[in-house]
């Protein structure tokens, strides 16, 4: 197994650090057999090449069996356009033909109080968010903006954008979706907006021939606002979702809301060939860049997930979470979730406390 480890920019540097260093206990101790080569990615290759996704990390990520990413992004070289540093993601994602991105969000005991929803209404909150990535109204052509021919202001420029799924294209994130379904609790709720979208009634059809295949999966189709709703109002009553790129967008961050800190949401993204992509549900905080600051928590996640997916450790995968869920329990907070009656601790401090727990349960 070859992994690559892409740190990228801002946080992204400080918390792949932490990820690697479980990587590293694990590997020593459990027999996980893998090589581990780093690669550039994003502001450093462009300041030094001129390209944020230079050709030697384009190699390198091809011949990986999965991928850990940091982050890529500087808003002050927004101005870059398509050579922007954040623009490396879209290229990698495109490279490797990813097209379904799965995020689990947890709300533990532990967790509770970080939660913005009161503990009655976050307790036991544990699902995924199944959602599109290669398609839909961001991908679709034609976009763009013209002067209106009709409508109610003709004449004027509009802004247009075409939404757009094949059947093969839901097809496949459907199955994906059953797949996390049945690897999880076997219930499945396909969120859409059938009730004014033609992709949407596409989307349904096809997720309902789908589900002749898994008779042990239980299907609900919902209305994607419903579905914002009752994530906030009833959050525990899911458990996987599946969804569409656009909707997915939205109701992911709905969700990282909820538990607290974007710093604790990690995802998984597929393709086709079983190579596997992980990155944290965050970007590259660059307010809080290189003051080890930082929660690592989310790219600690991500060795987790890629224990579970790519080296088929899900033992591993869950020592790794426990060992996580462990020192929140005890009270450990970097500064986003820092509260009273908690301990404040620096990124590395946080990383360092999550490794000792995991060479103990180990
Ligand atoms: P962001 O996720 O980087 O930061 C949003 C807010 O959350 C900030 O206040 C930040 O301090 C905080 N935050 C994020 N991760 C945290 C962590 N691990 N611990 C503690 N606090 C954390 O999103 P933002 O500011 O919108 O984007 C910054 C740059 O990152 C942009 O250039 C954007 O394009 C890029 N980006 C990259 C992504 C990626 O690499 N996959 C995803 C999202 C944004
Ligand atoms: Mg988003």
């Amino acid at each position: 197994m070859r992994v690559l480890a892409l740190a990228g920019d801002g946080i992204g540097r400080e918390i792949m650090p932490e990820a690697l260093r479980i990587f590293a206990i694990v590997q020593g101790r459990c027999g996980v057999r893998a090589e581990l080569v780093e690669g550039a990615i994003g502001t450093g290759p462009l300041m030094d090449e001129g390209n944020p996704f230079p050709a030697a990390t384009e190699t390198e990520a091809r011949n990986a069996d999965a991928v850990l990413f940091g982050a890529a992004g500087d808003p002050s070289l927004d101005h870059l356009g398509p050579k922007r540093p954040d623009s490396a993601i879209g290229a990698l994602r495109k490279l490797l033909n990813l097209y379904g991105l799965v995020r689990e969000y947890r709300i533990a005991d532990a967790q509770l109080a970080m939660s913005p929803l009161r503990p009655v209404r976050a307790r036991s909150t544990d699902f995924a968010i199944v959602r599109e990535i290669s398609g839909d109204v961001y991908a679709a052509q034609p976009k763009g903006q013209r002067i209106a021919e009709d409508g109610p202001f003709p004449g004027e420029v509009e802004g247009f954008d075409t939404m757009r799924y094949t059947e093969s294209e839901v097809r496949r994130i459907a199955h994906l979706g059953f797949r996390t379904a049945r690897a999880r609790s076997g219930r499945l709720v396909s969120a859409d907006k059938s009730n004014v979208l033609a992709t949407s009634r596409l989307w349904q059809r096809v997720v309902a021939e789908v589900a002749a295949e898994y008779p042990d999966v239980a299907l609900t189709h919902q209305l994607a606002d419903n579905t914002a709703m009752q994530l906030v109002t009833d959050p525990a009553s899911y458990d996987t979702i599946l969804t569409a790129n656009l909707f997915g967008d939205i109701l992911s961050d709905v969700a990282s809301a909820l538990t607290g800190s974007i710093g604790l949401v990690a995802s998984v993204v597929f393709n086709e060939t079983g190579q596997v992509y992980y990155e944290p549900g965050h970007g590259s905080a660059l307010d809080i860049a290189g003051q080890d600051k930082a929660n690592p928590i989310a790219m600690i996640r991500c060795v987790a997930l890629m224990l579970r997916h790519s080296f088929d450790r899900p033992d591993l995968a869950s020592t790794v979470e426990q060992a996580i869920d462990e020192v929140l329990a005890a009270g450990l907070r970097t500064a986003e979730i820092h509260v009273d009656g908690t301990t404040l601790v620096s990124c590395s401090a946080m990383g360092k406390a999550i490794a000792d727990r995991l060479e103990a349960l180990l």
